[in-house]
């Protein structure tokens, strides 16, 4: 008999967001703490942790998290695990990866936000961190969750196999670095006032947004176990959406109002900043996200996994996001 779920099959991506998502609010609460650091007694550190955790708690839409958890349940799925506490490390450790990786994201938007890069004042629906700790502060609250998100990685009991720690730590690394996040912000800040080609464009987004959302697929790969066929399929999968979601952040900025992104609408062009639309227009920019999303969906198809039904629905909530 044929497994494998249609896309027809009804699936509560909402009630499946909202259950991962209160496990994440919960974790990053715990980790992201003075507790979960020893004991801040020091005014200065515990004022950087104040503004750590006011850059990650309240805001996001936490979708790398979700990519993360959705991509080892795509694995699971199907799959009786025999023993039982090594399903729960499997869990503990997509938690973690989770965890990090929205760490890195949420490191990479208050660095994003500061003077010498965006300049901006609203992030999150909230003032940005360098306006509301100042400027040295939101440097050192990004290299420290940083740091914080290695260390989520690496736990030191058991809870998580050191091949796998070494695995997450290195697909994080790599997503975050000089070919990866930090690598596409060069690119972006070197671009501005140049009008860049089609190829430089997409490399540019592929880097700064595109390598962060891919790993997250990867990472929730590696908390499982993957055939090579799928394995393959989720990096096609991750490296679609992930380009898609950089598109459709260039269109908000045009389309949206800041209340509604909670960020400041209207900076790219303020900023002379290279984007899709100011390449492309909107409505090609559009049909471009859409081939993406219809890339994405292909690769799920090809993964010979039996139920991607919540890598569908995120792909699309990408896509289609008003936020
Ligand atoms: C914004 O990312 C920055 C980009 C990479 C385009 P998100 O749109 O995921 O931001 P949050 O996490 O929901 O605030
Ligand atoms: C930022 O791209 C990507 C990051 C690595 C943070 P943008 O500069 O377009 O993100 P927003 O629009 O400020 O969220
Ligand atoms: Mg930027
Ligand atoms: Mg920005
Ligand atoms: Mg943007």
């Amino acid at each position: 008999m044929d497994q494998r779920i249609s896309m027809t099959d009804k699936f509560d991506l909402n009630g499946w967001c909202a259950q991962h998502l209160q496990r994440v609010e919960q974790a990053l609460d715990k980790w992201v703490s003075v507790d979960a650091s020893s004991d801040l007694e020091h005014a200065a550190p515990a004022e950087l942790m104040r503004a750590m955790r006011y850059a990650v708690l309240d805001g996001g839409k936490r979708l790398r998290p979700l990519l993360v958890f959705a991509a080892f349940e795509a694995l699971s799925s199907g799959l009786t695990q025999a023993n039982e506490s090594e399903a729960a490390c499997d869990v503990e450790a997509a938690l973690r990866a989770a965890c990090a990786v929205e760490l890195i994201h949420a490191y990479s938007l208050v660095h994003d936000d500061m003077p010498c890069m965006d300049n901006d004042v609203l992030r999150r629906g909230k003032p940005t961190v360098h306006v509301q700790f100042g400027s040295a502060s939101a440097l050192l609250a990004g290299d420290a969750l940083q740091a914080l998100a290695f260390e989520l990685l690496t736990p030191d009991d058991a809870a998580v196999p050191a091949s796998r720690q070494a695995r997450m730590c290195r697909l994080l690394a790599r997503a975050a670095g000089c070919a990866g996040m930090a690598g596409g912000q060069a690119i972006d800040l070197a671009s501005v006032g140049r009008p860049l080609t089609e190829d430089q464009l997409r490399e540019m987004h592929q880097l700064k947004t595109g390598a962060l959302l891919q790993a997250s697929v990867m990472m929730g790969v590696a908390c499982g176990d993957a055939t090579a066929q799928a394995v393959q399929a989720l990096q096609t999968y991750g490296a679609a959406i992930g380009l898609a979601f950089q598109v459709v952040d260039d269109m908000l900025d045009v389309t949206a109002d800041s209340a509604t992104l909670g960020k400041t609408a209207g900076k790219d062009q303020a900023q002379d900043k290279p984007t899709y639309v100011s390449l492309m227009g909107l409505e090609r920019a559009h049909a471009y996200a859409q081939t993406l999303y219809d890339q994405a969906l292909a690769a799920l198809a090809s993964s010979g996994l039996s139920d991607t039904r919540a890598l569908q629905g995120l792909a699309s909530l990408m896509v289609q996001r008003s936020s």
